[in-house]
């Protein structure tokens, strides 16, 4: 009885250490910014990582030696941008976070194709998604070459171009999965809970609402009639859905010019990453909403989008369908269709441009 105990122990053993990794090395690209601080400090904490890697064009080494003073067992490092700097940052590296970039000011959109009529803030919207495109697209070269079977979660915005472009770099390079390439939409879910929960007067755990779609306006699709709460319609569900989608917005205008939402995010990618991080170590039904090269709108030249998808030791494992619709949220959907797909190709033709 024992014995054979013993011998189904060491078989499940050995299935565990043939699909998980217990060596976890996290590295944080932009780990000095508003979220990338506080995301280090929760990576620092969370005692799946056993190494974690901080790179910033300015201040990596300063934010690592604070960190690296919290006693747990993790060892922390800061990078610079030196010749090897970034390399040495990401090589083995099981999952990247990049927070990279520069944030939004009042008045523009996060998709950087802004409806607003000011020819300045029109302008400075372009800036904004060259700047972080161009980041996002150089920060993708180096771990292409460096750690080209990394998990990549992209934070920088506008991620429903910012996403595409991590594709495109990779496949240049001949190096790309999509099961390992996920766009950072946990904010719109974190915020969907806490926002139901304050009409519901509810425990926010309690609150699991899907949003789908993707991470800028009218592209992120809260899906309300799922998570048990058919009763919130009319103008409540209006305001509500609208709250979801422009969520972003309250923070942006709140810090007055001083950036947009950072300990929220922070959070949010922590929790995305410890998913990631459980997933990979063998913990099994891991299911977040991301957005992922996904299959579901293909045909209406819609490559990425943002539903369930379940996490494995290889990354993507199951991408679910959005599953039944009101519809209100059909119309939702084909709002957000439209400008996804556009969304998406900026990103492509961005790397086309600009290789
Ligand atoms: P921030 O300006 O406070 O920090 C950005 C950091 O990136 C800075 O420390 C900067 O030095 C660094 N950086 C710039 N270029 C770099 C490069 N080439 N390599 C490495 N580091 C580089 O900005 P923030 O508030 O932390 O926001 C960062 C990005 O995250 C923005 O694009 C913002 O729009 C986006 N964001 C996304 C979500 C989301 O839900 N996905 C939520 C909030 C913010
Ligand atoms: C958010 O959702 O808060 C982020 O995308 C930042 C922004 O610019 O709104």
């Amino acid at each position: 009885m024992f014995a054979s105990r013993q011998v189904l122990n060491a078989c499940q053993r050995r299935a565990f250490s043939a699909s998980a990794r217990d060596l976890s090395k996290v590295t944080i690209l932009g780990a000095a910014g508003g979220i990338g601080q506080p995301l280090s400090l929760l990576m620092k904490l969370n005692p799946r990582v056993t190494e974690l890697a901080l790179y910033d064009i300015r201040g990596g080494p300063g934010v690592a030696a604070d960190i690296s003073h919290i006693n747990t067992k993790s060892t922390v490092t800061g990078y610079e941008p030196t010749a090897s700097g970034l390399r040495d940052a990401l090589k083995g590296a099981e999952v990247v976070l990049i927070p990279a970039g520069v944030p939004r000011k009042p008045g523009m959109t996060r998709d950087g194709m802004d409806s607003v009529t000011a020819e300045a803030l029109t302008n400075q919207s372009t800036d904004l998604f060259n700047t972080n495109a161009s980041i996002v697209r150089d920060l993708a070269k180096a771990a292409a070459d460096a750690s080209p079977n990394a998990n990549i979660l992209v934070i920088s915005n506008p991620v429903n171009s910012t996403v595409p472009i991590v594709a495109e770099v990779f496949k240049s390079k001949g190096v790309y999965n999509p099961k390992r390439l996920f766009g950072v939409t946990t904010l719109d879910v974190v915020r969907a809970s806490r926002f139901v929960s304050q009409i519901k007067n509810s425990d926010p755990a309690d609150e699991n609402v899907t949003v789908v779609g993707g991470h800028s306006g009218v592209t992120i699709v809260p899906l309300i009639s799922q998570s048990g709460h058919k009763d919130i319609t009319g103008d409540k569900l209006d305001t509500l859905v609208n709250r979801i989608q422009f969520g972003g917005d309250e923070v942006v205008k709140a810090k007055d010019g001083a950036g947009s939402a950072t300990l929220s995010m922070a959070m949010a990618g922590a929790r995305f990453a410890e998913s990631l991080l459980k997933a990979s170590q063998g913990v099994k039904n891991v299911v977040e909403p991301t957005f992922v090269e996904s299959p579901l709108y293909k045909d209406q030249g819609v490559n990425f989008f943002a539903s369930k998808v379940e996490l494995s030791a290889d990354g993507v494992e199951k991408i679910h369908s959005v599953g039944e619709l009101t519809e209100h949220e059909q119309g939702l959907l084909d709002a957000c269709l439209v400008d996804l797909k556009k969304n998406i190709e900026k990103g492509v033709q961005f790397v086309k441009d600009n290789p």
